[in-house]
């Protein structure tokens, strides 16, 4: 009979107890918020961004929203190719959340999302363990008052809403992000997200990815 034992393999859904800040009005008290899923934000570097543009641009129609999937060459070739990039940020957001040493990561696929004003991304979650969404042009000209332009629970214009759950008393539900150039966030592929439509200039462009992964045995 092989030796049996007890594993500690649960221990990835328990959050650490250093997550406190302390609280804005009162400084003798700290608050902790530790459940629920993480987002991991970073930027890209620009070379890169750059890069991704110069491919992309002859593919995408300049004046009407589209979707087109990434080339394997865009992923992989360059130094550093995007695929090392986005594998080395899903490698830390793994070791943060989870305390887990990624083995192996492998891509679903890159597409890209251009956007111009008026046109909505519904609220969707993705296949794949990890996914994750990057910033590669910014609407360069919002009517002020529509980029202020309150959605239901604050979902602003063309940013990145993230939803958890639904409304409940004392817990948070929804974040929302600006898109900027080269930002890129990484979050679990099965987290809703959406983008509320945007009226202003330009062109909201994004790529997003799905990637499945196999983490280091114990
Ligand atoms: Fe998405």
């Amino acid at each position: 009979m092989s030796e049996l034992k007890r594993t500690r393999r649960l221990r990835k859904y328990e959050a650490d107890d250093n997550l406190g800040r302390p609280s804005h009005s009162n400084p003798t008290t700290e608050l902790h918020s530790p459940f629920g899923p993480q987002i991991a934000k970073t930027t890209l570097p620009t070379a890169v961004i750059d890069r991704l543009n110069q491919s992309i641009d002859p593919h995408i129609d300049q004046n009407k929203s589209s979707e087109a999937l990434l080339s394997a060459e865009a992923v992989f070739s360059g130094s550093p190719s995007l695929a090392s990039l986005i594998e080395e940020q899903i490698s830390h957001y793994v070791k943060e959340v989870e305390g887990s040493e990624v083995e192996h990561i492998e891509f679903e696929v890159f597409w890209v999302v251009s956007q111009y004003e008026d046109t909505p991304s519904p609220v969707h979650f993705h296949s794949g363990d990890i996914s994750g969404v990057f910033y590669l042009k910014e609407p360069t000209k919002i009517d002020p008052q529509q980029y202020e332009r309150n959605y239901i629970s604050g979902r602003k214009a063309g940013f990145i809403n993230f939803i958890e759950g639904n409304k409940q008393r004392f817990s948070k539900s929804l974040i929302s992000f600006e898109p900027r150039v080269g930002d890129l966030y990484v979050f679990p592929g099965w987290l809703l997200h959406g983008a509320e439509p945007f009226i202003g200039e330009g062109e909201r462009r994004s790529v997003a990815f799905n990637a499945n992964i196999r983490i280091k045995p114990d």
